[in-house]
């Protein structure tokens, strides 16, 4: 399914950055939007900002970034040829879990990413953002690297990053999940990643 987005990315970031709908606007450095191509097919979902990236404004900059990297660099994906986002777009107060009130006042932001971007492909890296975008009863051990096709998108939940730093013995099952990520890009993507 398309949708026609009345959005730009630089007014929807504007707005974004000037958010108050909720608590967490009180403690941020900055607001992390989102980062990454806006032409690209694929999209990975994170929970929320964690401190290196309230404090850099950017997703997946601090320790679970860098896995993240080296995990797309195993499949030979740069994550300047993907976009990156999160369910909360502020930092939860010592990395909490973002309560479900300050998803729900956030996750706005993310629909209207979703609908410029358009992406065929999406990521969903944890439970959080599983259970917000994909079904919330989804559990991530029984259904990591399985598909589903939702309003017309391909999509996959897999581990979070921070989940794999904290039990790294899950992460050849992560690794696996990525390299069926590979492969449904050749399927689904028109251009090459
Ligand atoms: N964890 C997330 O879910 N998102 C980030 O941007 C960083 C860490």
């Amino acid at each position: 399914m398309t949708y026609e987005s009345l959005d730009t990315w630089e007014g929807l970031k504007a707005e974004c950055e000037g958010c108050f709908n909720c608590e967490l606007c009180k403690g941020r450095h900055n607001v992390v939007f989102g980062a990454g191509s806006t032409e690209a097919e694929i999209m990975f979902i994170g929970e929320g900002p964690g401190e290196q990236e309230d404090l850099q404004g950017i997703p997946f900059v601090g320790p679970a970034g860098k896995l993240l990297d080296s995990m797309l660099e195993m499949i030979d994906l740069d994550r300047s040829k993907v976009y990156i986002a999160n369910i909360v777009k502020c930092r939860p107060p010592g990395n909490r879990d973002p309560k479900e009130t300050e998803q729900v006042a956030c996750i706005s932001w993310l629909y209207r990413q979703m609908v410029l971007l358009n992406p065929k492909i999406v990521v969903c890296l944890g439970r959080i953002a599983a259970g917000m975008i994909m079904n919330k009863n989804l559990k991530i051990t029984k259904e990591h690297g399985l598909w589903y096709i939702i309003e017309g998108r391909h999509m996959m939940a897999t581990y979070h990053p921070s989940a794999l730093l904290r039990d790294p013995s899950k992460r050849p099952e992560a690794f696996c999940d990525l390299r069926k990520l590979r492969k449904e890009i050749q399927a689904v993507c028109s251009r090459t990643y």
